[in-house]
């Protein structure tokens, strides 16, 4: 049986990048050994408001469940309500290598442009491999974006491996079919974020007409023929969603939308995507109604994370020379 781990960030709301990029196959074929953090710790990087972090945890945890995590079966939790996860980081940063963790993209990203960069989104993707390396983790189901942060995770379970002896397991990724890169819907040339302006994203917590209507505006690409290609950035983003959401294959609509132009596509994605997120966006509204339900799932899913962690910690502490 395959062990599962993959993690989240409460920073900004959920958007439809990170439904079909990830968390939609996080509910398929739950387990007790599938993993899911909120990882609050890596959302102290950006700035951010302490209030409103707190708040946007439970959120975000409440989202989870709604897309139908079921809490009694995999293990939901905060990544800081399981202390093992920094205390692994510590010792992995002395494994890593600051001229790997200078190359990371996101990191390069993530910098520019500010006065100062906190050390601590130098050593982010150290964290995450801890997040992973933990729970001893097969597989890693993530969007494209977090291919190269897990490249470094299996580098650094690998030569931890080599110098103190076999611990660590080295995950393998695992991207969607469709749907591994949603773009923003204004530049469809960058990722949909959450750090993009909203009026680019499809967010699980808007209403279906702010859905509908920003998929009406959405940026489109000179001509009119509805077919994927690098000169239509935009088409191909919407009929990559539409595929996302039905399954139908991009060849089939290409076929299906061949003369008849832009807006029908429009007005297809819209209420598809609408559908699609319609019984989540419910769940949710239920969910929501009963935060301390929410809490006391996390409180548990964190008891079982800490048995896992705990195990792994003690294994690592003698491997690198700790006392018990
Ligand atoms: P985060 O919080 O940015 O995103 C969560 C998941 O959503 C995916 N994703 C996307 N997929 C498709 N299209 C997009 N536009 C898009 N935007 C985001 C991400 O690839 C991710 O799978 N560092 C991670 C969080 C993390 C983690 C971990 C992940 C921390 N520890 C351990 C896996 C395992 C991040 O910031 O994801």
């Amino acid at each position: 049986m395959a062990r599962v781990l993959s993690g989240i960030q409460p920073t900004g709301d959920l958007h439809l990048g990170n439904y079909v990029g990830a968390i939609r196959r996080w509910a398929v074929e739950q387990q007790p050994e599938h993993f899911y953090c909120v990882v609050d710790l890596h959302a102290l990087t950006v700035d951010y408001d302490p209030a409103e972090l707190r708040l946007a945890t439970r959120e975000l945890a409440t989202w989870l469940m709604a897309a139908g995590l079921d809490p009694t079966t995999v293990t939901l939790f905060v990544q800081s309500q399981v202390r093992e996860h920094s205390e692994l980081a510590w010792i992995l940063q002395c494994v890593a290598t600051y001229g790997e963790l200078h190359r990371m993209v996101q990191f390069k990203e993530k910098g520019q442009g500010r006065q100062s960069v906190p050390a601590a989104l130098l050593t982010y993707p150290v964290l995450q491999a801890a997040d992973i390396l933990l729970y001893h983790a097969d597989e890693v189901p993530i969007g494209a974006d977090q291919r190269q942060h897990l490249e470094l995770a299996r580098t650094v379970a690998a030569r931890f491996n080599q110098r103190f002896g076999e611990v660590m397991t080295e995950p393998t990724p695992t991207f969607p079919e469709v749907g591994a890169r949603v773009m923003d819907l204004q530049q469809p040339e960058r990722k949909m974020s959450k750090s993009l302006p909203a009026a680019g994203g499809l967010f699980l917590g808007e209403d279906e007409n702010a859905t509908a209507k920003k998929v009406q505006r959405a940026v489109t690409d000179s001509g009119t023929e509805v077919r994927r290609g690098d000169d239509k950035p935009g088409v191909t983003n919407l009929l990559e969603l539409l595929s996302a959401v039905t399954g139908s294959d991009i060849a089939d609509l290409e076929q299906r939308y061949a003369g008849a132009g832009y807006g029908a596509v429009k007005r297809d994605v819209a209420e598809a995507v609408n559908a699609f997120l319609r019984p989540v966006r419910e769940r949710h509204a239920e969910l929501a109604a009963d935060p301390g339900a929410v809490e006391a799932a996390l409180r548990d899913g964190a008891e079982r994370a800490r048995e896992v962690a705990a195990a792994t910690m003690e294994r690592v502490r003698d491997a690198v020379g700790l006392l018990p």
